[in-house]
């Protein structure tokens, strides 16, 4: 059996933290498809193509790893793809409440789909898109937190560096 995982999110900006992960899934999958979602509603700092660009360029010569963007329900776009699971990083215990909301609630909608968690590696504990967001707006150093061609993308967005 292809084991087929999407590993959805805003990935606006991708961080360190989320490439553990796909590293990490692509390791136990054969194929994991990270799948940025299109929000209507939100205004990303980066555009779909920006995020679906910078995610190209840090999982680059990671076997079995793909990229995509998709809009409407994530379990719609999870079958859409014949995928097995829905694959979410978990942090710290903060994390657990809205994600177990969100695999309740997408089991609810798909009993078949399994939502699987990668706890996330310690020293990434702390991370998200928008400290990373936070520090680059004000030229702290990002250098730990995202890849070189994410910190050029954020300090060109931003003017700084
Ligand atoms: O990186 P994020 O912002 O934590 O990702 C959240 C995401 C995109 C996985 C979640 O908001 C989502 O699945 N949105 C798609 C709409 C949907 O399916 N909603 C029902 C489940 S909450």
């Amino acid at each position: 059996m292809n084991r087929i995982v999407v590993y959805p999110g805003s990935f606006d900006p991708v961080t360190n933290g989320h490439l553990d992960i796909i590293k990490r899934a692509a390791q136990v999958f054969e194929q994991v498809i990270v799948a940025v979602f299109h929000n209507p509603q939100k205004k990303p700092l980066f555009s779909m193509e920006e995020r679906v660009e910078l995610l190209k360029e840090v999982t680059k010569g990671l076997d079995g790893v793909s990229i995509d963007y998709f809009t409407g329900l994530t379990i719609d776009y999870v079958k859409s793809r014949e995928a097995i699971a829905i694959i979410r990083g978990l942090r710290a215990i903060s994390d657990f409440e809205g994600e177990f909301q969100m695999a309740s609630l997408n089991k609810q909608l798909d009993g078949e789909v399994e939502t699987i968690f990668f706890m996330t590696d310690t020293k990434y504990a702390y991370l998200s898109s928008s400290v990373v967001k936070e520090v680059a707006q004000f030229g702290g150093n990002i250098e730990e937190l995202v890849s070189d061609s994410v910190k050029a993308a954020l300090q060109k967005k931003y003017g700084v560096g």
